[in-house]
């Protein structure tokens, strides 16, 4: 029986436990989008923390796709130049270094969340003096929660989708050259993918709206492109929400999802990270521990793809619980890692049986000293 500390194996990838760093935006870049010394600190304490993958923030494969001005991007060699140094280090401390593949969709161009979080239209600036953009949406309507100024936005057309999929497997390929061993595909919280995937954002009448093949024709279009350059000895994560929790409207929703799940699979998609919501104000998300975790459980239940299970998981055993009970096969930690970047030693040293072997997983210049 697998539990936390047990090893993933996907493709040739040897994962030493089954602890993720959720993708977690830092807004810390000056607005080149290159990885900064706060990255490096960042997702290496992580790794130093015994997480056995350490995943990127968002990171945008187009300089529209950021939500934020101050966003981490991957969209020249410079960009896989500043990230190289962090895969490296991950590495040396046993940690599988991912990178999450982003465009922002409708929801790009804002303001940092400490800054209001509130969009920029072109032309202006946020407190930074960092100018707006014209954002990329699938249908013309106006993101839901903007009542005062709205973003300048853009219906897609065929060759912007293009643009898309030549962007995501340009990214594929530096994200490779800077050490990645896992790429993640951000189709989930109200985010470009996303957007095209539920009947809510996607009104189009062109082969990319409509039913459920067009709508989710993009997600399989990019995973394909990133496929084709992503080695076959790698793994390819995909990112979803499982339902937009508006079960009052035509909507994207679970039974969906599962059958997005067996499509990617086939298409060479090794795990689908399940989380929920982000594409419109009205959701009704129930929130408290464990809250997703039926949604990854389900998708792992009837597709033939292994999940990630995230969110509101603090604890090493509550985590523990999730992959023993076979409910997911790896669980990625947000919030909590921002609180306790060592949760990962935590865990060992919670659930390992023998003291010892929980001390070998701490780094040996804090071992001696630092571990009971
Ligand atoms: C996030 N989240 C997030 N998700 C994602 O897919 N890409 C991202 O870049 C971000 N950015 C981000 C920043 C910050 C500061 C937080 C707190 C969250 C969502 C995150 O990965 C995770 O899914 C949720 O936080 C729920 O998990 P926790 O925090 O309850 O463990």
């Amino acid at each position: 029986m697998a539990d936390l500390l047990s090893p993933l194996s996907l493709r040739e990838t040897a994962v030493p436990n089954r602890i993720a760093v959720s993708p977690m935006c830092q807004y810390s870049c000056e607005p080149d989008g290159l990885a900064t010394e706060w990255h490096r600190v960042h997702l290496g304490s992580r790794a130093v923390g015994g997480a056995g993958i350490v995943m990127t923030e968002a990171t945008a494969v187009d300089p529209v796709g950021r939500i934020s001005p101050h966003d981490l991007g991957i969209w020249s060699d410079e960009h896989a130049e500043a990230l190289q140094p962090i895969t490296e280090f991950v590495r040396d401390q046993g940690g599988v270094p991912g990178i999450q593949l982003a465009h922002a969709g409708h929801k790009a161009s804002k303001t940092r969340p400490w800054d209001g979080n509130v969009p920029i239209v072109p032309d202006e600036t946020d407190p930074d003096g960092a100018e707006g953009w014209e954002v990329l949406s699938p249908s013309p309507d106006a993101y839901p929660p903007f009542e005062g100024d709205r973003p300048a936005m853009r219906k897609a057309t065929q060759e912007d989708i293009e643009g898309v999929i030549d962007a995501y497997r340009a990214a594929a390929e530096r994200s490779l050259a800077a050490g990645f061993e896992i790429a993640e595909v951000h189709a989930a919280h109200g985010y470009l993918l996303h957007e095209f995937l539920s009947p809510v954002t996607n009104r189009r009448e062109d082969d990319y709206g409509g039913n459920f093949e067009n709508r989710t024709r993009l997600v399989r279009e990019i995973v394909t492109a990133v496929r084709e350059v992503w080695p076959d000895d790698k793994p390819l994560f995909v990112r979803i929400s499982g339902t937009d929790w508006l079960d009052d409207r035509e909507s994207w929703d679970l039974d969906q999802s599962v059958r997005l799940a067996d499509d990617l699979a086939e298409l060479g998609v090794d795990l689908v990270d399940v989380s929920s919501g982000g594409l419109h104000p009205d959701q009704a998300v129930p929130g408290g521990p464990n809250f997703q975790v039926p949604l990854a459980e389900r998708v792992r239940e009837e597709a033939d793809v292994a999940v990630g299970a995230v969110g509101g998981v603090t604890e090493p055993e509550q985590a523990d619980a999730i992959v023993r009970n076979d409910r997911a096969d790896l669980v990625l930690v947000g919030r909590e890692f921002l609180r306790d970047p060592y949760f990962g030693l935590r865990a060992s040293d919670e659930l390992e049986r023998d003291p010892d072997d929980a001390a070998q997983q701490w780094p040996v210049q804090y071992r001696r000293a630092a571990h009971r």
